[in-house]
């Protein structure tokens, strides 16, 4: 049954974050290497961002790559660097297409200059679209990202741009990788694993998780329509009561 109808247009989660995990078991109970699982995860990307452009959400961001992922086997790693810059820069003309932004975040001195430089082309072609920004997160770590903001933040105080009695939250999210985007409503992790591992911790503040056993080379359209469905039954309360929610949707 296709999902999609039964969900609310007036409750869409402005952002959702995926923790796409499961590609190494899904290869196994294969029989093949664990590259087979991340070609086949691709498939579940396109799904995914076509999945959140047809129900309006508004900023997608998914977790490719972590500064953690850099300890994997070398042929691994290399194998996934030319199949993310190979499927970015293939999906170019669609992205522009159906009006996507492509962003990428994290720490980008870490990563080859060639898939840099072919991720900056497809970045520079798709700068001025606006139903939806994917942003690829791509040698990233939260902490890392926090690590980064109050280095520029010192900076920005010793060079006399900043006062320490300025620095509020709007300060610090200005100063993250994700500047430009909301924080997430909604986290999607797939495989079973029940951990945020170093994704977006600043920004998940208020977020609603989903878990879910799929591994993600199986995660469809109607599997993010379920997450998306399951988001839009629970009470976000933001440290209020029911009771004042219940207030505030009267108003
Ligand atoms: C986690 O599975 C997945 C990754 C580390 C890579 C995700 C990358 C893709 C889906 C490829 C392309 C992405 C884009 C954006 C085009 P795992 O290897 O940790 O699986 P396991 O936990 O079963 O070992």
């Amino acid at each position: 049954m296709d999902l999609r109808a039964q969900i609310d247009p007036n409750k869409i989660p402005k952002h959702v974050a995926v923790i796409m995990d499961g590609n190494g078991r899904w290869a196994k109970q294969r029989g093949k290497p664990r590259v087979f699982g991340h070609k086949n995860g691709v498939k579940a990307v396109r799904e995914i961002i076509d999945a959140a452009g047809n129900t309006g959400v508004k900023a997608l961001t998914l977790y490719a790559f972590s500064t953690e992922n850099w300890n994997r086997p070398k042929a691994e790693v290399k194998t996934l660097m030319a199949l993310l810059l190979t499927s970015l820069k293939n999906e170019a003309k669609e992205l522009v297409k159906n009006n996507i932004k492509l962003q990428i975040i994290g720490n980008q001195e870490s990563l080859p200059k060639s898939v840099l430089k072919g991720l900056n082309k497809v970045i520079e072609q798709t700068k001025n679209n606006n139903a939806l920004t994917l942003t690829i997160a791509l040698s990233y770590g939260s902490r890392e990202e926090i690590v980064n903001a109050f280095k520029n933040i010192s900076k920005k105080i010793v060079n006399n741009e900043l006062l320490t009695e300025e620095i509020d939250e709007n300060i610090i999210n200005n100063h993250l990788y994700t500047f430009t985007l909301p924080d997430v409503d909604l986290m999607i992790r797939t495989s079973g694993e029940k951990r945020i591992s170093n994704f977006l911790l600043w920004q998940i503040a208020y977020a609603e998780f989903y878990f879910t056993d799929i591994l993600w080379p199986d995660f469809t359209k109607n599997d993010f329509y379920n997450a998306i469905l399951e988001y839009q039954n629970r009470e976000r309360r933001f440290g209020k009561t029911s009771e004042q929610i219940e207030t505030r949707n009267e108003i």
